[in-house]
């Protein structure tokens, strides 16, 4: 039995995350979890919100809260959608917890006594109204390009220049309104990462076997000495954690936060402590401090594109300059992205579908399977709603809902509500065992390689066998010649049911439950020998025929659906 620590990249406080938000991450990383879990693997799956910095304080001051309780309360409706798609996380932390500020400011005091910290002295804009340091995006003025009168400090939104806060026209202060603005020296730490290259280089060449998305991408960074060079860990805003050395106050620092970047990936660790004083574990140590046992753990970490730099480069230098025994990630697994509908997901434009609304719909299995099946891998993806009507009427109910409503209504029919006594297998029954037993290998071999869509084909190939051994054996026919070979056909086919639903639960857990319930099974033990699990329900066992496992999407709700979220979200 192996250990797997696995993480997904934490989500923004601010707001509810769209589809592809949720594929390029969360989702993944959940069916990675179901799977190791299932294979009997001692798993901690762990994911968070992440709350601070600037984003976080703006979407507060626009739904009229503070910022605590505006973050408060998005966390519960992140961690009741989390549910809602049956994301199994062992804990759904928060990266304001009180450990995560601890562990952040220890982090920072071992930093800087290895001498991996550096003061720096910059100019910023201040607001003498509102007392304090503004943000780039809490500056707004005239676009000195094309004349826009709300461009922000960071871009104009009208024609896209990237800007200065200096270069605005008529600057003002988008807290007060205010135009008393002046420019202040501020002073900010600064980690040393340019002195980490070298190690950090030799930590990335024994990483086997990462995906080329990940990799490429490190050493792009690394490369251009873009990535490596020292990076601001300090901002002057009043959410996030405060600047101390450990338990001890940072003189000149007082009054100032970590940089968000700096205390997220922190989180992965805070929130196995969390997980720990909530009761739901009694050890993190061994999960995370190599001197404690984690030196067995497999650290696989999964998120988008855009997160590999800070993964890669960023959190390994805040772990490897601690000097600490802290566990490093084994391997990385990240997406691209998932498009909508001809654009792109939005979620400042409220573009696409967002999590909330998808659950509104549908449940979630039918998104899970879809999401799945069309991860965004080797390119982006898109999602579209022809494709995914198409392919839930095909796999999810012609396939797979198909095949157990025919297997349980005809012997429901034919045999009453009991796996029936039959012959011996012929021929065709010891071709599907062998084909089977091909096909389930391959599945757990894309599955341990975390290759989503080359899994979720395999799987759909395993379903698809049941259909053509059914198509095949046509116990409907047999059964008025030969009723005891209609019956081991029957029963054969009972047994698969099972097996479907133990080899699906990672890609859709409740059709997998439904399944398993109507076996009146409670056996989910994954197969290692196809033909015993095969033989696990035997002659005599009672079954019920379920409900619908998956009703079609007509066109009529595919037309509203596109045209209801065709806008932006309102
Ligand atoms: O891109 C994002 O959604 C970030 N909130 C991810 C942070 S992951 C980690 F560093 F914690
Ligand atoms: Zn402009």
């Amino acid at each position: 039995m192996a250990r797997h620590l696995i993480t997904s990249a934490i989500p923004y406080i601010n707001g509810i995350k769209h589809l592809g938000n949720l594929v390029g991450s969360q989702l993944p990383a959940d069916l990675f979890a179901r799977y190791c879990r299932a294979r009997g693997h001692e798993v901690l799956f762990l994911c968070a919100t992440d709350e601070h910095g600037t984003p976080a304080e703006l979407a507060a001051a626009k739904a009229g809260k503070p910022v605590a309780e505006y973050c408060a309360e998005m966390w519960a409706v992140q961690a009741e959608i989390a549910r809602g798609f049956r994301l199994s996380f062992d804990h759904f932390g928060r990266s304001s917890s009180p450990q995560n500020h601890r562990l952040t400011q220890h982090f920072a005091a071992r930093l800087d006594a290895a001498g991996l910290i550096r003061e720096v002295s910059e100019m910023q804009m201040y607001s003498r109204a509102d007392q304090r340091f503004l943000p780039d995006r809490y500056i707004e003025g005239t676009c000195p390009n094309c004349g826009y009168e709300s461009a922000r400090g960071d871009q104009c939104d009208n024609c896209t220049k990237q800007l200065d806060p200096v270069e605005l026209i008529n600057p003002r202060s988008t807290i007060s309104g205010s135009t008393d603005l002046e420019m202040r020296e501020t002073r900010h730490l600064y980690l040393r990462q340019s002195a980490m290259k070298d190690e950090l280089e030799r930590w990335i060449d024994t990483r086997e076997g990462w995906p080329v998305l990940t990799t490429s991408i490190a050493k792009k960074w690394l490369n251009d000495g873009e990535g490596l060079q020292d990076r601001g860990i300090t901002r002057d805003l009043d959410w996030g954690v405060p600047v101390r050395k450990g338990d001890a106050p940072w003189p000149g620092m007082e009054g100032k936060v970590f940089y968000v970047w700096f205390d997220a990936p922190i989180e992965y660790i805070a929130c196995a402590q969390e997980w720990v004083d909530a009761g739901k574990g009694d050890d993190w140590e061994r999960w995370w401090r190599t001197d404690k046992g984690a030196d067995d753990v497999r650290y696989t970490q999964f998120m988008g594109k855009d997160n590999v730099p800070f993964h890669t480069l960023s959190f390994p230098v805040t772990i490897l300059g601690s000097g600490e025994p802290w566990k490093l990630v084994d391997y990385i697994k990240s997406f691209n992205y998932l498009n909508y509908d001809g654009g792109q997901f939005s979620t400042s434009r409220g573009r696409g579908v967002f999590m909330d609304q998808a659950l509104e719909i549908l449940p979630a299995d039918y998104w899970r399977w879809w999401l799945l099946s069309h991860a965004p891998e080797s390119s982006d993806s898109e999602f579209t709603w022809e494709n995914f009507q198409a392919s839930v009427n095909k796999d999810l109910a012609d396939v797979l809902g198909n095949f157990v409503s025919r297997v349980t209504k005809f012997c429901r029919a034919k045999f009453g509500e009991v796996v029936p006594e039959g012959g011996a297998y012929g021929a065709a029954e010891e071709a599907l065992i062998a084909t089977l037993t091909t096909r389930i290998r391959a599945y757990e071999g894309h599955m341990e390689a975390m290759e989503v869509r080359k899994s979720a084909s395999e799987l759909r190939a395993i379903w698809v066998l049941g259909n053509e051994y059914l198509q095949e054996a046509a116990p409907w026919s047999t059964v008025k010649t030969d009723p005891a070979t209609a019956a081991m056909q029957v029963r054969l086919a009972l047994n698969l049911i099972r097996l479907y639903a133990v080899l699906s639960a990672p890609f859709i857990p409740d059709a997998a439950a439904t399944m398993l319930a109507a076996m009146h099974s409670a056996d989910d033990r994954w197969p290692g020998d196809v033909a015993a699990a095969l033989e696990m329900l035997e002659p005599g066992h009672a079954f019920e025929v379920p409900e619908v496992l998956f009703t079609k999407i007509a066109d009529e709700a595919r037309e509203d659906w596109q045209a209801r979220f065709a806008g932006v979200r309102g």
